[in-house]
């Protein structure tokens, strides 16, 4: 791989990439991302044409990225406590036993929908919204990462490309139909209530109903209460699992949602700070 770090183990893969966990010569411990330069190149130079815009806790942070001989290697914050989909996973062995503490929910998910408000502010939609995609640090803090076929919008917020994991992607990105970052939102929607039930929202034949527009489709009514959760939950799942793209909400409408407004502006907070800190390292660095 390089010289300069030092393969501990194996952290996970995806469509696109195997991820190391690595450490430098300090020792220092770091995730890297090799993805396939024969295979792969276009959505490697994608993630990487991203990511280095990005500066925002709730993003996993890029401290590195260099072509070797086989492959792009990304050089990335590690995420110690995994991904939503193994905090799922683990929970779902357990059903009906455990669940997220109310707090805790609300928390992970101001993060993972802070987060999408940053990329919407900079006009980039992550188009693979997905329990894999969100990694967990060491402070329980949610971020999301895996960029490889996130787009950047410029002159024309309405997309075509059918892209992303057939589960979490909205009616209309499934359909071919034009899109915008309203497609994220889609894909909220069912996070928050796979976080809330460990399993999935819609099964296969709801997921047939759905892309079939002559079926009239109204967002599920959820006992939220039979999970001892706040009956407003069902209000913020409406305004995301909506069929008709404009009728979701925006991610910055999400975070001032009555649920996560005192989150969300705590967490504001922190990110100004973060992002003044961090820009001055990014300066620093010949990648950015
Ligand atoms: N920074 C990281 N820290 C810890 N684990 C990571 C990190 N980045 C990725 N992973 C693990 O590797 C998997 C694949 O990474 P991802 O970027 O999603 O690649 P792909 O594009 O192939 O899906 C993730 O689902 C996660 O399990
Ligand atoms: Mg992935």
């Amino acid at each position: 791989m390089t010289e300069n770090y030092k393969i501990v183990r194996t952290l996970g893969h995806g469509s696109f990439g195997k991820v190391f966990l690595v450490k430098d010569s300090t020792g220092r411990e770091f995730a890297l991302k090799n993805v396939s330069l024969f295979e792969q190149t276009k959505y490697a130079l994608n993630e990487f044409q991203v990511m280095k815009t990005l500066n925002h806790p709730q993003i996993i942070k890029l401290y590195d990225f260099y072509p070797s001989s086989t492959a792009f290697n990304f050089v990335m914050e590690y995420a110690v406590n995994g991904t939503l989909c193994d905090l799922i996973q683990k929970y779902t062995k357990n059903e009906g036993v455990y669940r997220l503490r109310t707090v805790s929910l609300l928390n992970y998910f101001c993060d993972i929908v802070h987060g999408v408000r940053y990329l919407h502010s900079k006009n980039i939609i992550h188009r693979d919204l997905k329990p894999a995609n969100i990694l967990i640090d060491k402070n329980w803090r949610f971020k999301l990462c895996d960029f490889g076929v996130s787009k950047i919008i410029e002159n024309f917020p309405q997309q075509h490309t059918s892209i992303g994991t057939l589960t979490y992607m909205s009616p209309e990105v499934y359909l071919h139909r034009p899109y915008d970052k309203s497609c994220d939102i889609w894909s909220l929607g069912l996070i928050l209530y796979e976080m809330a039930f460990f399993k999935h929202l819609f099964n296969r034949d709801e997921k047939v109903r759905i892309i079939n527009y002559t079926i009239s489709f109204k967002c599920p009514i959820i006992k939220w209460e039979s999970r001892c959760y706040d009956p407003r939950f069902q209000e913020l799942l409406e305004i995301m699992v909506q069929r008709t793209p404009n009728k979701r909400a925006s991610a910055d409408f999400i975070c001032k949602h009555n649920l996560l407004y005192f989150l969300f502006h705590e967490h504001e907070l922190e990110a100004k700070k973060f992002i003044e800190e961090n820009a001055a390292n990014r300066r620093k660095s010949k990648i950015f």
